[in-house]
């Protein structure tokens, strides 16, 4: 029997992932590109080697889907290395809402693939254990790096080239991201859910497909040039062009709630003032703010008067195992 234990980031999608081309392996219908955000974490403990499968999730024993996602993961990876698999525990704790659109799978599944592979003494290769936190989360696979991640689509069959990495670390620059927490309870459609049917659905999925990979080509040349204004724009059209491919679904595909428009009206007026923030929303209600460090407290300020809250957070570093 052996432990170990392992915490992750959540990571926000500045050019976002809706739709995959390969259902059975996870692999995605366009390129994308994140920024991991502390001090959100994710705590994940495997003990490898019990007398039952037990997953405590939240201090909550579970039963449910996330569980069964979870023993997928610790079932692959065990397939990987030729050693069977022992009955596991696995307890994962986050100190943010779960499900919610802030990346909770993310962050999850980063620091289960970690956790398990020391703990399972698997040794595998940070290539391969991308791949495998992307089979249970495909975000995930960006949460296994700190800072500015880059998760190309790939080009093998298997996949095993479709994985985060890293553009820049995390003090490549000191921008902030402000979390609008609009609701906290889990959200109404799972995002494999919401891209299946904006996939099959939206005569707008071509269209968003086939404008991506340009997206991520602009973001990246905005992260290393440190160019905010071309970033932050990037941003919030690729989540807005993403909403507009789920609005066209049939039928449509609504994460919002009226304080997310009350979000995004507050960010626009910001800018009119000469506060520059970009907006990004997630399979959820909840909005997240590109910002200068210089401008969190006045975009914030401006967030709270209009009756919303707004918690800020910084770029952050990569998944680690610490005990
Ligand atoms: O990793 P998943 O399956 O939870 O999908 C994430 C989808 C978005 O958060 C909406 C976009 C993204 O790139 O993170």
């Amino acid at each position: 029997m052996h432990t170990a234990t392992a915490v992750a980031h959540p990571n926000i999608a500045l050019c976002k992932y809706w739709g995959k081309r390969d259902a059975a392996l996870n692999l995605p219908s366009t390129p994308s590109l994140s920024l991991t955000l502390a001090p959100f974490r994710t705590r994940t403990t495997v003990t490898w080697g019990a007398e039952s499968d037990r997953i405590v999730f939240n201090g909550v024993e579970n039963t449910a889907l996330e569980g069964r996602k979870i023993l997928g993961a610790l079932d692959r990876l065990a397939t990987l290395t030729g050693l069977g698999r022992p009955p596991c525990v696995v307890e994962t704790e986050n100190d943010f809402p779960t499900a919610a659109g802030l990346a909770s799978s993310a962050s999850g599944f980063a620091a289960l693939v970690l956790a398990a592979d020391a703990a399972s003494k698997a040794g595998l290769s940070p290539e391969a254990l991308a791949v495998l936190a992307r089979r249970g989360s495909g975000s995930a696979t960006r949460s296994l790096q700190g800072g500015w991640v880059e998760w190309s689509m790939g080009e093998a069959p298997d996949g095993s080239d479709s994985f985060g990495r890293a553009i820049a670390p995390a003090d490549h620059w000191d921008v902030r991201m402000l979390v609008v927490l609009v609701r906290s309870g889990p959200k109404e459609i799972g995002s494999t859910q919401g891209m299946n049917h904006t996939m099959e659905t939206s005569p707008y999925y071509p269209a968003w497909v086939e404008q991506a990979p340009a997206d991520v080509v602009e973001a990246r040349g905005a992260i290393i040039g440190r160019d905010l204004e071309r970033l932050g724009r990037v941003t919030e059209r690729s989540a807005l062009r993403m909403h507009a491919s789920m609005l066209a679904a049939d039928p449509a595909v609504i994460y919002w709630k009226p304080e997310t428009l009350t979000a995004l009206e507050v960010v626009r007026e910001a800018r009119r003032a000469g506060i520059a923030g970009w907006a990004t929303m997630d399979a959820g209600p909840n909005v997240k703010v590109l910002c200068a460090a210089a401008d969190a407290p006045s975009l914030a300020l401006r967030l709270t008067t209009a009756g919303l809250t707004a918690q800020v957070l910084t770029p952050g570093g990569p998944a680690r195992v610490v005990g």
